[in-house]
C-alpha cells in the first residue's frame, strides 16, 4: 500500500519546513535578536490543527491494522501513539502561552521557547521512527482497503497551509519558508 505512505512522507516533509522555522527562530530569540511570536504561533496552530487532527490520527488507525494482524509491531505501534499524544498536548500548551504572549500577557518567554524546541525535537524523532520502523512494514503488510477504512473512521482533513487552497492566516509563515528555502514563489515551494 503505496499510496498514504507517499502522502505521509511528502507532509513529514512540509512539517520539516516548519520545524526548520521554529529551530531558526529559538535560535534567533537565544541570540538576544528580535523575534515575532506571531509566527510561531501560527505554525504551532497549523500543527495543533492538521498534523494533530488529522496526519497522526491516520496513522494512529492504519497502525492498528498492521499491529492487530502482526503483534510484533504492537510496542512501536504503542510507543507512537504515546509520543502522538504528548505531541498534541505540548503542542496545545505551546498555542496557549504563544496566544497569551501575543495577547499581552506576562509569561516566561524563555521557558516558552524551551518547550518549542522540545517540540521540534520530539517531532523530528517521532518522524523518524515512524519512517524507518512503520511505514516500510505498512507499505508491505497494509492494503487500499485498511486505508479506505482508516479515512472513513478519521476522516481525511483539508491541508489549509499546504494544500491546494492556503488559509489566509498561514501566508506569512510560507512566505517566511520561501524566504529560507530560496524559492521563486510565495507557497514554499523550493526551487529545483
Ligand atoms: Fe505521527
Ligand atoms: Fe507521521
Amino acid at each position: 500500500m503505496s499510496k498514504p505512505i507517499e502522502r505521509w512522507e511528502r507532509e513529514h516533509g512540509n512539517f520539516v519546513r516548519l520545524l526548520d522555522l521554529i529551530d531558526d527562530w529559538s535560535e534567533r530569540f537565544r541570540a538576544g535578536e528580535p523575534v515575532e511570536y506571531e509566527l510561531l504561533r501560527e505554525v504551532m496552530y497549523y500543527m495543533t490543527h492538521y498534523p494533530d487532527r488529522y496526519h497522526h490520527p491516520l496513522e494512529d488507525a492504519v497502525f492498528d491494522y498492521l499491529a492487530g494482524r502482526h503483534r510484533e509491531f504492537l510496542a512501536p505501534v504503542a510507543e507512537l501513539g504515546k509520543q502522538h499524544r504528548e505531541i498534541g498536548e505540548l503542542g496545545k500548551a505551546l498555542v496557549e502561552d504563544l496566544d497569551a504572549i501575543v495577547g499581552g500577557a506576562v509569561v516566561s518567554r524563555a521557558a516558552v521557547v524551551g518547550d518549542a524546541e522540545n517540540y521540534s525535537a520530539l517531532m523530528r524523532t517521532h518522524m523518524k521512527l515512524e519512517e524507518t520502523m512503520l511505514f516500510p512494514a505498512i507499505a508491505e503488510h497494509c492494503t487500499d482497503a485498511d486505508w479506505e477504512a482508516a479515512l472513513s473512521r478519521v476522516g481525511d482533513g483539508v491541508d489549509p497551509m499546504f494544500g491546494d487552497a492556503v488559509e489566509q492566516r498561514y501566508e506569512t509563515v510560507l512566505r517566511e519558508i520561501a524566504n529560507q528555502v530560496g524559492c521563486d514563489c510565495e507557497t514554499g515551494t523550493p526551487k529545483r
